[in-house]
């Protein structure tokens, strides 16, 4: 038994020599590097991000792609998973170390023809929330849980708006080891609390918002040795960039004009960013999508900066429905920033209201997801009213997270007349049960 799980979960294909990992950081003029088992989130020289880069050996793009196609039809989960498939493109893990993962990934890519009319694009989703937490997060989850395993780390540590804290507790729970998660109090929804409690998570309530738990406990972490799964840790955007892999391989490699997400602490719009620029710089793809990032109106710091001309970014005091992305201080915005810049993306920021009003137009299609991530489409939708995206343009949108990540919402935001009309309490009489049934026919005839 042993012998036969370390050949499914461990990577043994022979790692190129030339193909060295190291860790840099992104502010120009500094460009410190460092090694992969440095503990440091950031830049120990500036204070700057991280990312982790490769001196890439060539990649043959036909080999490459029937490879990666080929896995699919092994068992092993590191075949299986959406992430390391395309484990050439992450190539941090060293020969012989078990990966960490729950199969993640190969995720739908899904046209949605009315919402593409409602939107005026011809518009597909990539649906993030058929990940075994159900959401984007488990992409990010096994390449840094895999990470903090070579590491040798103990006990991992989230601050969250919900879904970082579900995926983490998940994969922390897979490889044995502790899982402490901030989470601001009273403000996540239970169905993602109950995740992180059932995954035998710690959690403690605290405070207002998602920043004020991330401020706090990046204060705590070093000293007492907990290694961080925020989406500071850039070996989590490794694993998120696998996103924009598996997208442009379910289009045949045809690059849309246009991939639009949201945006919150606004790590993966960087990720995705990170992705594209790797698949171009390796000769795999010949042209770039442009991103689009979208935040909600009320937790909007990135898109007041860039509407503006700015140059840094102004915190704010986080208000939106969509729980998920109500965040003022997104920690990710300069390598967000630099993933627009280089592929000529856009930011926009959409209301409440428009996000329920793409969430329902989703409904139609019979795709759900959470709030946070129909503001995609919400966004999609504005961009093309104000003539900034051209009618009938290539979309892809990610939906980051699953309807049932927030069910509660889903029912409070149905008006008292579509509750009259859907959901009926009716005596167990079968007069009255034919009667009801009856004038639901003649409102469908
Ligand atoms: N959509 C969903 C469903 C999310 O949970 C998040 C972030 C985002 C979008 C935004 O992604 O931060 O990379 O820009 N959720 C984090 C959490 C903050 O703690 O679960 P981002």
């Amino acid at each position: 038994m042993r012998a036969s799980k370390e050949r499914r979960d461990r990577i043994t294909d022979r790692r190129d020599s030339m193909t060295s990992a190291f860790l840099q950081c992104i502010e120009k003029g500094c460009e410190g590097r460092y090694p992969l088992d440095s503990k440091e989130h950031q830049c120990p020289g500036c204070g700057g991000l991280l990312d982790v880069q490769y001196d890439f050996s060539r990649l043959d793009r036909h080999s490459v792609f029937k490879l990666w196609q080929q896995r699919k039809m092994n068992s092993a989960i590191i075949d299986q998973s959406g992430v390391w498939r395309f484990r050439e493109l992450l190539p941090f893990v060293p020969a012989g170390a078990e990966v960490v993962s729950l199969s993640e990934g190969r995720t739908p890519l899904v046209e949605v023809n009315r919402t593409g009319d409602w939107a005026g694009v011809r518009l597909s989703i990539k649906h993030q929330g058929n990940n075994p937490t159900g959401s984007f997060k488990d992409l990010g989850m096994t390449a840094c849980i895999t990470q903090a395993a070579i590491l040798g780390s103990r006990v991992t540590a989230c601050a969250s708006t919900g879904n970082t804290s579900a995926s983490m507790a998940a994969y922390a729970a897979r490889a044995g080891m502790k899982a402490v998660v901030f989470v601001p109090f009273g403000k996540i929804s239970t169905a993602k609390l109950a995740q992180a409690l059932e995954f035998g998570a710690v959690v403690i309530e605290m405070g207002e918002n998602f920043d004020q738990a991330f401020r706090m406990l990046r204060e705590l972490t070093d000293e007492l040795g907990l290694y961080l799964v925020n989406s500071l840790n850039p070996f989590r955007l490794e694993g998120q960039k696998t996103i924009v892999f598996e997208i442009l391989e379910q289009r045949d490699w045809r690059v849309p004009d246009y991939l639009v997400l949201p945006g919150g602490n606004l790590g993966n719009v960087s990720a995705v960013g990170k992705g594209l620029l790797e698949l171009r710089q390796l000769g795999l793809i010949d042209k770039l999508p442009r991103l689009v990032v979208v935040q909600a109106e009320g937790a909007s710091p990135f898109y007041t900066m860039i509407a503006a001309g700015a140059d840094e970014i102004i915190p704010v005091q986080p208000r939106t429905e969509a729980s998920a992305i109500r965040i003022g201080n997104p920690v990710n915005w300069k390598k967000a920033l630099r993933a627009l810049r280089s592929t000529e993306g856009l930011c926009e920021a959409v209301t409440d209201e428009q996000i329920f009003e793409a969430k329902a137009a989703l409904a139609k299609d019979g795709v759900g997801c959470e709030p946070a991530s129909a503001a995609s489409v919400a966004g999609i939708h504005k961009l093309v009213r104000s003539g900034k995206v051209a009618d009938g343009a290539d979309v892809v949108a990610v939906l980051t997270g699953h309807q049932l990540k927030d069910p509660e919402i889903s029912i409070k935001r149905r008006s008292e007349r579509e509750l009259a009309q859907q959901r009926l309490h009716v005596e167990a009489d079968i007069h009255k049960l034919r009667a009801a049934l009856e004038s639901v026919m003649l409102q469908s005839a």
